[in-house]
């Protein structure tokens, strides 16, 4: 298959566009800005540097490119810039979603996978839940994901297309761009630097390890005919920030992490709403898809891979 990644040069989409390509498929990916690192099998990876909000490219792109499926990745990502731009995510993960849609339109494309997020929900209720749960979300980017849910139903209904949304908990892997647990725990423990994070001990998060959600990605991808467009896809089990710095410092002897008391903060400033599990039995059983890591073992691997990449930066 020949599929659209777009945010394909970030985090999730290089994760995904890899996954893509081994297994036989083409990718395009389409970013403004794409990693140095080249694809090892560039005959299968097409890279279009673009912007979302330029209608003109992606349309160009489609026509050119002619894919059969869309994963929508590229976003302005997280709750702090969206708190200090809101204008500038509503533009690019809003209206840029709508070119998106209306890409596919103009080049035949019925399925689009939209990574969407637990942000969409707002404050959990209860400490796990599932899809049906309200969706209130307070600040921006959860406000932008709820939002183009609803718009790729809108398209659904008037023009056949097929919007799949994951919404997706926190993700780890050793590409992880961002300064944040559980990154900024593993690495203050591998470089023997103490780490205090000054909130969070009353906070859990479920964290989902990259190569799972990658999985889940393929399998909403793969899957012959969805009875929903909505799906949590995680670990299926929160932790707390502290539970977090406890297992990186049994998997990393000598590590001094420690975590002060309250709700975490997104860089520090903002208080995270009430979050915990999120519920996975519909994609379980829908998708035949099932999390291989928990967080344990997702932190495990993490350890040994970044390791390793520093040996042979090293070597
Ligand atoms: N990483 C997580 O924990 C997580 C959790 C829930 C949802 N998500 C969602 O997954 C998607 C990918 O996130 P990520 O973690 O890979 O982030 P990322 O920042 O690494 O990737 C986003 C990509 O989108 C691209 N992009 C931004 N604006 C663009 C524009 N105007 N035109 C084209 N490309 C543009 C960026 O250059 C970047 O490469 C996002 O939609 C994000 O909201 C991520």
């Amino acid at each position: 298959m020949r599929i659209l990644v777009t945010g394909g040069g970030g985090f999730l989409g290089t994760a995904v566009s890899n996954a893509l390509i081994a297994r036989g498929d083409t990718v395009i990916a389409f970013d403004t800005h794409f990693p140095e690192v080249r694809n090892t099998s560039p005959d299968r990876y097409v890279r279009v540097p673009g912007d979302i909000t330029d209608m003109a490219a992606l349309a160009q792109t489609v026509l050119t490119h002619k894919p059969q499926s869309v994963i929508h990745c590229a976003a302005i990502v997280g709750v702090l810039s969206s708190i200090g731009s809101p204008n500038n995510i509503v533009r690019i993960n809003v209206e840029g979603s709508v070119n998106v849609f209306e890409a596919m339109r103009i080049g035949g494309i019925k399925r689009c996978i939209h990574i969407s997020s637990e942000e969409a929900y707002g404050a959990f209720r209860t400490d796990r839940i599932d899809e049906t749960h309200p969706l209130e979300p307070v600040l921006p980017y959860g406000i932008c994901k709820a939002t183009v849910e609803q718009l790729g139903r809108t398209y659904r209904d008037l023009h056949g297309l097929e919007v799949i949304n994951l919404r997706t908990s926190w993700v780890y892997g050793p590409a992880l761009p961002r300064d944040r647990i559980p990154r900024n725990l593993v690495m203050a423990a591998l470089e023997g630097r103490p780490l205090h994070i000054p909130h969070g001990a009353d906070t859990a998060i479920d964290h989902t390890w990259v190569d799972d959600w990658v999985e889940a990605v393929l399998a909403a991808l793969d899957h012959d005919k969805h009875r929903y467009d909505v799906y949590n896809i995680s670990s299926g089990q929160a932790c707390t920030v502290t539970e977090l710095a406890q297992i990186v410092s049994e998997l990393i002897p000598g590590a001094q992490l420690s975590v002060g008391a309250g709700l975490y903060r997104h860089g520090n400033q903002i208080e995270l709403v009430k979050k915990g599990a999120l519920d996975i039995s519909r994609a379980e059983a829908e998708l035949g898809w099932k999390p291989k890591y928990d967080i344990r073992r997702g932190l495990a691997a993490y350890v040994e891979q970044m390791r390793t990449s520093t040996q042979h930066s090293v070597d």
